[in-house]
């Protein structure tokens, strides 16, 4: 057992928050336990050490560069529904992070720059979240906002710290909404400070030498230059669902609370005119019924709830 002074000290650097002190003392207490011969109880602390000095790297890097928000995530590949295409692409570089040093072993490199293209709604982030679930990473969030407006005349000096992290830390780098800087080069911009900071943007991405994935999302292609394009390893194209997508994702949604539905042809064909997210949603409001009204779910119910939706597309198209 660590001695009294071992067990105040460990609790006193706890409480100060001196985390290297803590770590000395940790250490100190395993040296200690391997000399008693309690080897099996020593590892098991050194263990808990180790762990401990992982999380404390993320909070760390997160509590310094306010640009990065760390995300958890369990979402599953399967839960996603997208093309058989993008399903494939995704599975690549899966495939290829996991088999990255058989790979680096040929001089050949896993796919990690990653563009994701498409329609609002078609699972462009919930695809990060994914792959950062897959993989057993962690997720952080490139606060894209932060990056243009708040920090504007120092943005390339943060974008450099940026990837300074994607460098230190292997993890999956999310760069949302990227149409904040990515706008075409060519147009004139209000603020050439947008300018600038994506040619860093582009330059950082060449130059990035690190193990971590870095998935840039965007729903406006044309803003995208063919430079941007370039610079990655893969582009994926998300579009609204197919009607297999559309009765997948309904049936997936609904199979807990309305037992042995299946999507009439009728329903399908008129969902397909949405994206994925607002059939979830419309999934969810039939749910929500479900659960205040006691009303069972019925065809007729989640064809209105979607007539209702594209009604007041139709009335916005019209405005
Ligand atoms: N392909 C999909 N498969 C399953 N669920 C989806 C899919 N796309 C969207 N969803 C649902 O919709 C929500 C929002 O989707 P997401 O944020 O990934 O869309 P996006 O493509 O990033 O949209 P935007 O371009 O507006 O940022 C998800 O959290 C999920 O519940
Ligand atoms: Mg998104």
């Amino acid at each position: 057992m660590a001695t009294s002074e071992q067990l105040k000290s460990l609790i006193k650097a706890h409480i100060d928050c001196e985390d290297e002190n803590f770590k000395t003392v940790v250490l100190q207490i395993v040296a200690y336990e391997a000399k008693l011969g309690h080897t099996v109880l020593a590892r098991e602390i050194k263990t808990l050490l180790d762990k401990f000095s992982f999380n404390n790297k993320i909070l760390q890097l997160t509590n310094q560069n306010p640009m990065l928000e760390l995300r958890k995530s369990d979402i599953r590949f399967n839960e996603l529904i997208v093309s058989e295409e993008v399903h494939k692409r995704i599975y690549r570089i899966l495939e290829e992070f996991f088999n990255s040093k058989k790979l680096h072993d040929y001089g050949l490199k896993n796919r990690r720059k990653i563009l994701l293209e498409g329609a609002p709604g078609t699972g462009k982030t919930m695809t990060a979240f994914v792959i950062a679930h897959e993989l057993h990473l962690p997720l952080f969030v490139v606060q894209m906002d932060r990056l243009v407006t708040k920090f504007l005349g120092e943005t390339s000096a943060k974008l450099r710290e940026v990837f300074d992290s994607i460098n230190s830390l292997t993890a999956v780098y999310l760069f949302d909404e990227f149409d904040a800087i990515g706008s075409n080069r060519g147009m004139d911009n209000e603020v050439g400070e947008i300018r600038r900071v994506l040619n860093s943007f582009l330059q950082f991405l060449e130059q990035d030498r690190s193990n971590s994935i870095i998935i840039a999302a965007t729903n406006n292609k044309r803003v995208l230059d063919q430079a941007l394009f370039r610079r990655f390893d893969d582009v994926l194209h998300y579009s609204l669902p197919s009607a297999n997508d559309a009765e997948k994702l309904l049936t997936m949604k609904l199979v807990f609370f309305a037992k042995d539905f299946v999507p009439s042809k009728a329903l399908i064909e008129r969902a397909i005119k949405l994206s994925h997210a607002e059939i979830v949603n419309i999934c969810d409001d039939a749910i929500k019924r479900l659960i205040l009204e006691e009303h069972e779910i019925t065809e007729e119910e989640l064809v209105a709830l979607v007539d209702e939706r594209l009604y007041i597309y139709s009335a916005q198209e019209a405005y």
